[in-house]
């Protein structure tokens, strides 16, 4: 029987080439995002090329509730979902006293309170079969405070110190936790982020969701994309956070 993966943000960018990496491997998917036609043409994609079952879920996740919604519409159809990639993310550039107060709590709903209601809810079922693997996608702005996009690099610390510590209290269990930290990645999110440059680092969404699938399938618990990143993270992690904080809000500045 072909195994169930869900993926929140599949409708583009990393999220959308991490549904093409599971339907190669022959998962059944459910995919989630706002975009209805987009999400369709998702879908069709998929079940032409793979032959697999898709799902979709048009859903927006800063709505409380979506989640548990999410998790009742496929408990009732039994689709047991080995699988869980939270995905689903978003920022704003700008200082944070001049940013819409609701985008800035949709941001938390979104990259913090659905992903951690859908951990929850889909960690359960996963306990109860020993069987089981999350992937919560972070940042390399998980490792140093970012002015000008403040909420946004507080939401990845979140999720990058929330999925390191989960991963640590299921070993053992046939559930793993992983957390992806990809830097730079061409997509629409920075030109949603209202932040201009498109050139410097940037790796492919393809290869960022390439790396966090095999980390997921090795039961890794963290994966940062790509080796500058890695050593980008390496040197924030060993430099005075005063200065790492003041280098990151010079950077936003600057994109
Ligand atoms: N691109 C980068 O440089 C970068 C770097 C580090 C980390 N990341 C993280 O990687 C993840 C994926 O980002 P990306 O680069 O692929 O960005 P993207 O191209 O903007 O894709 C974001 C995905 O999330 C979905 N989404 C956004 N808001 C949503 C909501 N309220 N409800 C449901 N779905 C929602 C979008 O679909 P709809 O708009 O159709 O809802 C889309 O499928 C995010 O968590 C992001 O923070 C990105």
């Amino acid at each position: 029987m072909k195994k169930w993966a869900l993926i929140t943000g599949a409708s583009q960018g990393i999220g959308y080439e991490f549904a093409k990496l599971f339907a190669a491997d022959g998962y059944n998917l459910a995919i989630l995002a706002r975009d209805q036609p987009r999400l369709q043409q998702v879908a069709d994609e998929l079940r032409a090329r793979h032959g697999v079952t898709v799902k979709v879920l048009t859903k927006d996740l800063a709505v409380p509730g979506a989640a548990k919604e999410i998790f009742n519409e496929l408990e009732r159809e039994q689709f047991p979902i080995s699988i869980l990639v939270n995905n689903a993310g978003f920022g704003f550039k700008g200082a944070f006293a001049e940013l819409a107060l609701q985008g800035e709590l949709d941001l938390i709903q979104v990259n913090m309170t659905a992903l951690v209601e859908l951990t929850r809810l889909f960690l359960t079922p996963m306990l109860a079969r020993r069987e089981g693997r999350i992937l919560n996608v972070a940042s390399i702005a998980a490792f140093q405070p970012g002015p000008f996009m403040s909420l946004y690099y507080a939401s990845k610390a979140f999720v990058y110190s929330f999925s390191c510590a989960l991963a640590d209290e299921v070993a053992g269990t046939g559930v793993t936790v992983t957390v992806l930290c990809p830097g730079l990645t061409h997509s629409q999110f920075h030109a949603r982020a209202g932040l201009t440059r498109k050139h410097g680092l940037f790796m492919n969404a393809d290869e960022v969701a390439r790396d966090g699938y095999h980390a997921l399938m090795k039961g890794k618990p963290v994966i940062v994309s790509g080796f500058m990143n890695k050593l980008g993270a390496n040197i924030a992690k060993a430099l005075p956070t005063r200065l790492t904080t003041r280098l990151a809000g010079k950077m936003n500045q600057s994109m």
